[in-house]
């Protein structure tokens, strides 16, 4: 079992700007969301734990070591997809595999060889092993990335807004990479995308500038919203009315008529129940609704 535990965490930009405000959180084995929406400080947190930059304040810790103290002991158990991986060199996938394992410490070719061929296989790119990375699609980059976020059988997998610019079958295939990895190990996915960490992860977190918010199993916070959810077909003119009277959750244009949810723990005047999701509870969580 592996434990990431994350303590009172602050993160100060040299520009003041405080990215991350006093995060405490435990994260196990299996698959953990991360949602919040831009500006919210994911990356911030994700480079954080990954060690390559110390917090402010605070502390994270690995299986009880220091991850702050000692950066060296999570980074060679740990594969990390950035949100932003920078350029895709102009040589072949399997190269390119072959130097970044180096880099992480597989020193013995055969070993190296045989992780390389696995990887690629698994995540469906050995036919394109000898393709320089540069010509591939999005969804084949971001697999590429999976792949080398494995080297070297890492504890903890983090990958930063995965999906962002994928495609819907690029993104269903991603997703089911994802999860088939995450059995005996920690997977930490940041994204804004709400759908992802229903299908996918068994905790999540969600952070909104800088500071948590809510944290939890998803199919526990949707259950908390049972008979709390209310919606209403309205006419657009009165939207202004409505938002100074109810705590509005969601809006949502369905085929040119206005359709708002509500929270309350009363039926609200003309409101019709609504089977909640985990929409409803990051707009809830976000906008601070109780
Ligand atoms: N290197 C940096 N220097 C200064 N400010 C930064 C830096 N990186 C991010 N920020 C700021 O910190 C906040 C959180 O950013 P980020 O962690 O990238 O959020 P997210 O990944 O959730 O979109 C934002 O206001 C962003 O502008
Ligand atoms: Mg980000």
């Amino acid at each position: 079992m592996n434990t990431l535990s994350i303590n009172q965490l602050s993160l100060v930009y040299k520009n003041d700007i405080r990215a991350l405000d006093n995060i405490s959180l435990r994260i196990d084995n299996g698959m953990f969301g991360l949602l919040g929406p831009n500006g919210a400080g994911k990356s911030s947190l994700m480079k954080t734990i990954a060690g390559l930059q110390k917090p402010t304040k605070g502390d994270i810790t690995f299986n009880d070591t220091s991850v702050v103290k000692h950066p060296a002991f999570i980074k060679k158990q740990l594969g990390f997809l950035p949100q932003d991986f920078g350029v895709y060199p102009k040589i072949s996938a399997y190269d390119l595999l072959q130097h970044l394992a180096v880099l992480k410490g597989i020193i013995h070719p055969d070993e190296r060889k045989r992780q390389i061929l696995a990887l690629l296989e698994k995540v469906n790119l050995a036919a394109f092993k000898d393709k320089e990375v540069h010509t591939f699609s999005g969804g084949m980059k971001q697999r590429f990335g999976v792949a080398q976020a494995l080297l070297g059988k890492p504890a903890v997998i983090i990958v930063d807004e995965p999906t962002a610019g994928l495609d819907p079958e690029e993104r269903n295939r991603f997703n089911t990479l994802l999860s088939e990895i995450s059995e005996d190990v920690i997977v930490i996915l940041s994204t804004h995308l709400v759908e992802d960490v229903r299908n996918l992860c068994s905790q999540m977190a969600v952070i909104n500038k800088g500071k948590l918010v809510a944290t939890g199993k998803p199919s526990e916070m949707v259950v908390a919203l049972n008979g709390k959810i209310w919606s209403k077909q309205i006419d657009k003119k009165s939207l202004p009315e409505y938002e100074g009277t109810y705590p509005v959750i969601c809006k949502q244009l369905i085929e040119k008529s206005l359709h708002i949810t509500v929270f309350g723990t009363e039926p609200p005047e003309g409101f019709l129940p609504v089977i909640p999701t985990l929409e409803h509870v990051y707009f809830q969580k976000l906008k601070n609704i109780e």
